[in-house]
């Protein structure tokens, strides 16, 4: 796990754009992407480069289950937003959140992995260490699946929605392992609130209590950290 430790969220954004930029020159064609706040300054990099992307397809992490795909609090929504309508891909795919069959779901959403394997992911982390949706106590053998989410994840996501009643409780997301199948992965984590976080995932033991710490076992992590995300470890490194 390689570990860079910057000033500030958008110094992190232009790491993470050399990144993208260096293994789509190197022939990547397929970017797994995220949503939350974290990505945002990466996305307007990305929009204001003069990267194509009408090659490549997009594989996103995860979707709410029981938002329409233009409800302005879907994650298709929000990338639609903040990438594709600036960056168009070849194809963008999201889980498809309005239907309710679970099970058709997600065997179409491995399906598309498989057709597409992910050569860069790109990752935020959840205060309890989530990435994707894959909340503490995830199997690190799931692939696509349906969660419901915790407590904690909605009280910190409800920020997007009007009120607390409106976050979804469920969302259909990639796996751990979909996500250790990408070739790989960036993560990027700012702010103090993700602190803990980070130690765990860092330096912490590989435990499925804290999805993001199966990274220790990926070959090719760059995780993208500022001081303040950084603040509990001891490496600097
Ligand atoms: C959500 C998303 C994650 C994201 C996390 C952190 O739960 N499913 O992919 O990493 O939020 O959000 P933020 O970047 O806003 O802190």
């Amino acid at each position: 796990m390689k570990l860079i430790i910057v000033k500030d969220q958008q110094e992190g954004a232009k790491k993470a754009f050399e990144i993208f930029q260096e293994a789509i020159n190197n022939g990547a064609k397929v970017l797994g992407l995220a949503t939350g706040s974290t990505p945002l300054p990466l996305y307007k990099e990305m929009r204001e480069s003069d990267l194509d992307f009408s090659e490549l397809v997009s594989v996103n992490l995860d979707e709410y289950v029981g938002l329409e795909g233009t409800d302005p609090n879907s994650y298709r929504q929000f990338m639609e937003e903040n990438l594709f309508q600036a960056k168009p891909f070849k194809a963008s795919y999201v889980p498809d959140g309005k239907n309710p069959n679970a099970e058709e779901v997600l065997a179409e959403y491995d399906r598309i992995l498989e057709e597409h394997p992910l050569d860069v992911q790109l990752l935020g982390l959840g205060v309890n260490g989530h990435i994707g949706f894959n909340e503490p106590g995830t199997p690190f053998d799931k692939t696509t699946h349906k969660v419901n989410l915790t407590d904690e994840t909605i009280e910190s996501n409800k920020r997007f929605f009007d009120k607390e009643e409106d976050v979804p409780r469920y969302a259909y997301t990639m796996g751990p392992k979909s996500i250790m199948a990408a070739k790989q992965v960036v993560l990027l984590a700012f702010g103090e609130s993700k602190a803990d976080a980070v130690k765990g995932m860092v330096e912490g033991p590989v435990t499925e209590d804290l999805p993001a710490s199966v990274l220790q076992n990926h070959p090719d992590t760059t995780v993208i950290v500022d001081e303040a995300a950084a603040s509990k470890l001891t490496r600097s490194k």
